[in-house]
């Protein structure tokens, strides 16, 4: 899917409009039947494109510009509903994803073991799809080591967190909120539990809407248990 160009991915998930309503685009905020400020073409009007499943609109050029900015994966989100065409990929640094289960409790599950996720990304230089190519990018507090007791919700749980890894979905690289530091390998939306026989940092257990929320955030990201049909 790599490799495809914007036109060749968008045109799979679109319907081009004739009659758009008189809106503004989501993207550049210029109207609709007004011409992109993305649109180098002086000559050509921009044409609307209307998302086929969610039905938002927007300029052609506008979409185009969004497919180039991200991680050019054969896929886009819908900028205002996050509706997913294609498969969402992330621009996760290379590294590890471990697991195995360790025989202690986790507090709120005094009746099973724990499942240990031990993540290691290595410091490296930027590619093309990260905010500054060619630059280095630090990595802290690696190999990071996550929890979840190891029961029926966790295990499925884990498979999901498995296809976002290989989706380059659980890091990316940016600015940590934590230390402020730029250029660094941080968290991408999908929460981890880092601490383990407590939660004083709000990172560990008991937290009872835990496994709600990562479903959630794995399912924005479009990590649902459809995928696990496939693997
Ligand atoms: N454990 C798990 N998640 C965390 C932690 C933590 N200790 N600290 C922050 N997060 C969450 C935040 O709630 C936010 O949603 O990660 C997201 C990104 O926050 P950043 O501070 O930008 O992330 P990062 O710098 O990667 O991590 C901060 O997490 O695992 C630890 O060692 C790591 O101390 C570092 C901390
Ligand atoms: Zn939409």
């Amino acid at each position: 899917l790599r490799g495809q160009t914007a036109e060749e991915v968008i045109s799979k998930y679109v319907e081009k409009e004739e009659s758009p309503p008189d809106e503004e685009c989501p993207i550049c905020f210029e109207k609709l039947c007004n011409v992109s400020h993305y649109n180098e073409d002086e000559e050509e009007g921009d044409s609307v494109l209307k998302l086929e499943r969610c039905r938002h609109f927007f300029h052609q050029s506008c979409l185009y510009a969004m497919y180039n900015s991200g991680p050019k994966d054969g896929s886009i989100q819908c900028p205002t509903c996050k509706a997913i065409y294609g498969v969402k990929c992330g621009n996760q640094p290379p590294g590890s994803m471990d697991y195995h289960v360790i025989p202690h409790s986790l507090p709120g599950f005094p009746s099973c073991g724990t499942i240990r996720i031990i993540y290691n990304i290595p410091p490296g230089t930027q590619g093309p799809e990260h905010p500054s190519p060619g630059r280095r990018y630090s990595s802290r507090g690696f190999p990071r080591m996550c929890y979840l007791p190891d029961n029926e919700i966790s295990r499925k749980i884990l498979r999901l967190l498995i296809i976002a890894w290989e989706r380059r979905l659980i890091f990316t690289i940016g600015t940590s909120v934590t230390t402020g530091e730029p250029n660094t390998v941080v968290w991408n939306e999908i929460h981890h539990k880092t601490e383990f026989g407590s939660n004083v940092t709000g990172h560990g257990f008991p937290d009872p809407n835990y496994f709600t929320n990562i479903l959630g955030e794995l399912a924005s990201q479009g990590v649902t248990e459809d995928c696990l049909d496939d693997y």
